[in-house]
């Protein structure tokens, strides 16, 4: 009888540390993520939060120890060349152009993505449907935040890398945040396949 083995993980961490201005920030991490899963970054500021995440979205290498994506180590030029395109990435740096629309602001990502259809249903899910047409200067913070999130969903890439997505969120932004992460099956015309989710974040249920 033929023997299944089991799926690669979609991303492993392997004993992996990391250097930022000579100093020792991360030492021998090591993590594995299948579809679905989520993994919550906490710890005192200045850990390493941020460098981990960064180090994921390649913008720093990994001094030792290996990413590996679908088995292969993202620092190979041509795997991180599929790999980003994988990344949904949300920071503190919002990308928001104050003079485009709210509408604007998650089209043209939506767009570039080669998708259609996702970007008014994800302003919708995300509370900013009445706001469209406003100009996002017009935005307070928590919306801002609620913009990166339409977007990201809008985008709809497989591997969400969120460094602090709840700041500035109201309590409903955080409870829609948690639907986010917990798995859309469907709503608002929005529907999406199991995805992983690395962030830092003090979320309630942990
Ligand atoms: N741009 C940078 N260049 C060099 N070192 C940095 C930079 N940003 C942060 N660091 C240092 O890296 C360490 C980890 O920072 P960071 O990953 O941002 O922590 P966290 O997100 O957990 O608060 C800190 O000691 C910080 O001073
Ligand atoms: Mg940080």
């Amino acid at each position: 009888m033929p023997v299944r083995k089991p799926p690669v993980p979609r991303l492993v961490l392997d004993n992996v540390s990391c250097m930022r201005n000579a100093q020792q920030i991360l030492r021998h991490v090591n993590a594995t993520l299948h579809d679905g899963s989520a993994l919550v970054l906490s710890g005192t500021n200045g850990s390493g939060k941020t460098t981990l995440l960064r180090m994921l979205a390649g913008f720093n290498k990994p001094t030792a120890g290996q990413v590996l994506w679908n088995g292969h180590d993202i620092t190979n030029s041509g795997v991180f060349h599929q790999y980003k395109l994988q990344l949904n990435w949300l920071a503190l740096k919002d990308a928001i152009k104050d003079k485009f629309t709210v509408l604007d602001n998650v089209l043209w990502f939506e767009l570039l993505e080669g998708k259609e259809g996702n970007s008014v249903p994800a302003l919708e899910l995300m509370g900013l449907g009445k706001l469209v047409k406003e100009k996002a200067r017009m935005l307070s913070m928590g919306q801002r935040k609620r913009l990166q999130l339409a977007r990201l969903l809008a985008m709809d890439r497989p591997i969400w890398l969120l460094d602090e997505p709840s700041v500035a969120l109201d309590g409903e932004g955080v409870k829609l945040l948690e639907y986010i992460i917990h798995g859309i099956e469907r709503k608002g015309g929005l529907s999406f396949a199991p995805r992983i989710f690395l962030l830092q974040w003090r979320m309630p249920w942990f």
